[in-house]
């Protein structure tokens, strides 16, 4: 059964789209098979994938209203073994056209449920907002993963979203757990980001991930070419920072293979 990561923060900017593209990118490298839905009308996540906007595509938006069989929603992509559910900006409209509706906030993981089987992870990149779409998201996933970047304002605000957590905890989701907190666009060499970095460590201790992702410019003009960065420069920092985080996500659930684990035992015997 597939996990869910939703990657989220109300924070606009923090790079969001950017870690929910390449970590599924770089999940379906290390030959897993993922599903990217894109939860933000922005549709930053379809564009960054090379599919160009269309009102007429089955999107989430359609996933959310119960208009199409979640399946019909799966594109595929240049990756073997990466997925994703397109959004258009349709997805404002199921905001609203939400609110009265019954099971609200189970939408997105109800449409989910038919197609957990089929994929290891499946990554939703929320919108920055604690909307609607962002606690479908939250509903429907195992664990969120934050990105953040190392400002001296970082832990302002992830208070709002630790609040919603407890509270989709207690109401809707008890299992929701926080996968990680990643920084993002960090320079290191920073006296500030070394001080921010501390303080997150001190906050969150192990949930603050090992794996940083470096300020690079691949990353950032990766998807104008469609691509995650591990395709359009497979070298860059930016790439290489994202399939480390992938091992790193990786490492914490998916079993070792019995011929790896087999090999540790003998070594130890
Ligand atoms: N590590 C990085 N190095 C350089 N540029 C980056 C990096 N991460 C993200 N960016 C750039 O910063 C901007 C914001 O990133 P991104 O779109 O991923 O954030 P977001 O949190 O999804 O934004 P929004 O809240 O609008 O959805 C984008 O232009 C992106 O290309
Ligand atoms: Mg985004």
């Amino acid at each position: 059964m597939g996990r869910i990561i939703a990657v989220a923060n109300q924070k606009g900017g923090v790079g969001k789209t950017t870690t929910a593209i390449n970590l599924a990118a770089s999940f379906a490298a290390a030959e897993v098979n993922t599903l990217l839905v894109d939860c933000d009308p922005q549709s930053n996540a379809t564009s960054g994938l090379g599919l160009v906007r269309d009102p007429e595509r089955i999107s989430t938006y359609h996933l959310l209203m119960g208009a199409a069989s979640p399946e019909l929603g799966v594109q595929a992509t240049e990756l073997e073994q990466l997925w994703l559910v397109p959004a258009h900006k349709n997805l404002i409209g199921a905001n609203l056209e939400l609110v009265e509706a019954e099971r609200r906030e189970f939408r997105l993981r109800d449409a989910l449920s038919g197609l957990r089987e089929r994929y290891q992870f499946i990554v939703l990149d929320c919108p920055p907002a604690l909307d609607l779409l962002t606690l479908n998201a939250l509903v429907a996933a195992d664990a969120v993963l934050i990105p953040m970047q190392a400002e001296y304002f970082a832990l302002e605000g992830i208070s709002e979203l630790m609040d919603t957590v407890d509270r989709i905890r207690s109401s809707f989701n008890p299992e929701l757990t926080i996968e990680g907190v990643v920084l993002t666009m960090l320079d290191e060499r920073t006296n500030l980001a070394q001080q921010v970095m501390a303080e997150l460590k001190r906050f969150f201790g192990e949930k603050l991930c090992e794996t940083t992702i470096p300020r690079n410019i691949r990353l950032a003009e990766a998807p104008s070419h469609g691509r995650p960065a591990l395709l359009y420069d497979p070298r860059s920092k930016g790439a290489e920072s994202y399939i480390r985080l992938a091992k790193e996500i990786i490492a914490h659930h998916l079993p070792v293979e019995a011929g790896a684990q087999g090999q540790e035992m003998d070594k130890t015997a």
